[in-house]
């Protein structure tokens, strides 16, 4: 949930880490820091600059305390063990080993005590500081660092994503791998680590890969990675990234939300691309494994937060299109179970980041009975990608990078796959005509033009914002597969404008919460024509009766709703099974103007991280 980037080459490695954490910083914000090796006569001494809070307050202690050299490592904090304050910040320092690190380790506290016991002095309250001890110790018996820290490592139990700088080596940094996200960025007399590509993507494309286990040493002009498992040399290919360092930037956007808000069209076209051919005549999912698709009798789909509400929208997708029984569990419930699966159970799971640490273990929870595996994933050969790969296989969402830590693009991105996905089954099943095939895909093919004229009313949007802004509370409706979309934007409201919101189906009101409505409640409702429609009426009159204010997402020419909304934002025409997509897009664009109006950090909500790689 932290970030990391380290830096070896013949530029200043302050500059190039510092914006580096800079686009990391949607991943953990409580405090940051950086260390660089500067040659002092003979020896290389470290320098080491930290600060709680955000990285504006690291830029500001650096001006007293730079970090010069051209060898460093950074980190951004999200704190889990230990106060966030500078002492607890990374890096960790001892005896010329110097530590950042993202992960637990579980064992810290015994590993602390024995290492207390033989007079080892702890400076923080993290359990990161261990791994630096660790490997100073180890140094006394086994003088190269890469094996001194692939000795620490053997001590550790926990995820792991490690670089260590030591003063005597100072021509190498050494990292490892163990259930955190880290790649190896390739430049030209230059290399990078990081956490996360947009970190290091102004530099390089080009990357490795590393997998759990791995130990790799980088020196300027060379990567050399081990398979700490085998104790063999590893050649892992050099994979270049489709994504530009262009799509990490806010591009004009006041913040990256309202950036990836607008980038959805084209996000779309790029999951659509080159899976819509007609002359096929169903979506072509390169990387999905369709045999493994064809004994399956019930599908499970995975997710956490928003990517839970893509699986939830989909399963009303999956049970009308393919005809297959469908559930949908949150990944952190679903591990803990003991859960009914088998190798008839396709298993589908939702991950942006590819990196969640519940919904890689309820995968793997899932492979152990036997189920194929399926991911829809954003980030190239994360944890999650990688799993399924080998299993049923992948399906990008190509949305390009998410900073914003409130998804968006990555949703509706998620709800193509998932449509593909389930056409191909339908297809497979022979639950769906040629004809009607066709019809679908040219419907997917429009949304990213639908989306366009949504957008065009952000100012209507932001109007009704101004008028909602001092609510403390929001109640959200939806029907069938907008059910989600009622629950999305509800997550997306309370995340970055800490308005109390929830989502409801419709069809629950009578059943508890209408007894909250009153003018202080605004009610934000999905009510498109189709099947409920009349239904969802009668609840906005139920609301109307109470005083209740409606703000409503409906088709344009909809009078009727009109007539009984306090407030409406209006979808295009469009096909029914196209309208959870895009009626998300004005929830979004609600949410981020009332917290903007606010005034609250959209980019960077208090206390959330962007990809949960703890439990
Ligand atoms: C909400 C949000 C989170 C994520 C959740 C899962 O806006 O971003 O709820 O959806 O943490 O993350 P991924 O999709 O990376 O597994």
């Amino acid at each position: 949930m932290c970030g990391i980037v380290g830096y070896l080459g013949q530029q200043p490695a302050q500059d190039i880490l510092l914006e580096g954490l800079r686009r990391l910083e949607y991943r953990g914000y409580d405090s940051a820091g950086l260390a660089t090796l500067t040659r002092d006569n003979a020896q290389h001494t470290t320098t080491i600059t930290r600060a709680p809070g955000k990285l504006n307050q690291l830029q500001e202690a650096l001006k007293s305390k730079p970090c010069p050299g051209s060898t460093g490592i950074g980190h951004t904090r999200w704190a889990t063990h230990g106060k966030p304050n500078e002492q607890n910040a990374h890096p960790h320092h001892t005896d010329g080993i110097t530590v950042v690190h993202n992960g637990i380790i579980e064992n810290h506290q015994e590993l602390k005590t024995v290492l207390q016991k033989i007079g080892r002095t702890f400076s923080s309250e993290t359990d990161t500081e261990v791994f630096a001890h660790l490997i100073a110790e180890a140094k006394k018996n086994e003088p190269d660092l890469l094996l001194a820290v692939k000795a620490a490592l053997e001590k550790v139990d926990g995820a792991y994503a490690l670089v260590v700088l030591d003063e005597s080596d100072p021509e190498r940094l050494i990292c490892a791998k163990n259930a955190s996200p880290l790649v190896i960025g390739l430049g030209d007399g230059e290399n990078f680590i990081a956490s996360d590509i947009p970190a290091v993507l102004k530099y390089t494309r080009d990357f490795h890969f590393l997998e759990d286990g791995d130990l790799a040493s980088l020196t300027a002009d060379k990567v050399t990675i081990w398979d700490t498992k085998t104790h063999t040399e590893q050649q892992r290919p050099v994979k270049t990234v489709e994504w530009s360092p262009v799509m990490a930037e806010k591009d004009g956007h006041e913040h990256f939300m309202h950036k990836e808000i607008f980038e959805q069209p084209r996000a779309i076209t790029d999951t659509l691309r080159g899976r819509i051919d007609f002359d096929v005549g169903e979506p072509v999912l390169e990387q999905v494994h369709l045999d493994k698709l064809q004994n399956i009798d019930r599908i499970l789909l995975l997710g956490c937060g928003t990517s839970y509400h893509s699986g939830m929208v989909a399963k009303y997708l999956f049970e009308q299109l393919a005809r297959v029984h469908v559930e949908v569990d949150l990944a952190s419930e679903f591990r803990y179970r003991n859960p009914v699966v088998d190798e008839k159970t396709l298993i589908i799971a939702i991950s942006q980041s590819g990196e969640t640490a519940d919904t890689l273990a309820a995968l793997k929870e899932a492979a152990q009975h036997g189920s194929p595996c399926l991911a829809i994933c954003n980030v190239m050969d994360s944890a999650i990608a990688r799993f399924c790969d080998a299993r049923a296989g992948v399906l990008y969402t190509r949305a390009g990078p998410e900073i914003g830590v409130a998804s968006t693009k990555a949703f509706v991105t998620q709800l193509v796959c998932l449509h593909m996905l389930a056409l191909v089954l339908a297809n497979q099943r022979g639950q769906i005509s040629a004809e009607n095939l066709k019809a679908e895909m040219v419907d997917l093919a429009r949304i990213p033009r639908e989306m366009e004229e949504i957008l065009k009313s952000e100012n209507a949007v932001q109007e009704i914002a101004e008028r909602y802004q001092h609510m403390d509370h929001m109640l959200y409706l939806g029907r069938g597969p907008f059910f989600p979309i009622a629950l999305e934007g509800a997550l997306k409201l309370k995340e970055i404008s800490y308005v109390h919101a929830e989502g409801y189906a419709a069809g629950e009101m009578k059943h508890g919460p209408i007894a909250l409505i009153d003018e202080n409640m605004p009610v934000v409702v999905m009510a498109t024509q189709g099947p409920g429609y009349d239904k969802v009426m009668s609840n906005l009159e139920e609301v109307k009766a109470r005083g209740g204010k409606i703000i409503s997402v409906g088709l344009e020419d909809d009078e009727r709703l009109a007539n009984v909304s306090t407030d409406m934002m209006t979808l295009p025409q469009a096909p029914f099974w196209i309208l959870p997509i895009l009626s998300v897009l004005p929830l979004q664009m609600l949410a981020y103007h009332i917290a903007k109006l606010r005034g609250t950090d959209i980019d960077q909500p208090r206390n959330l991280a962007k990809s949960v790689t703890v439990e």
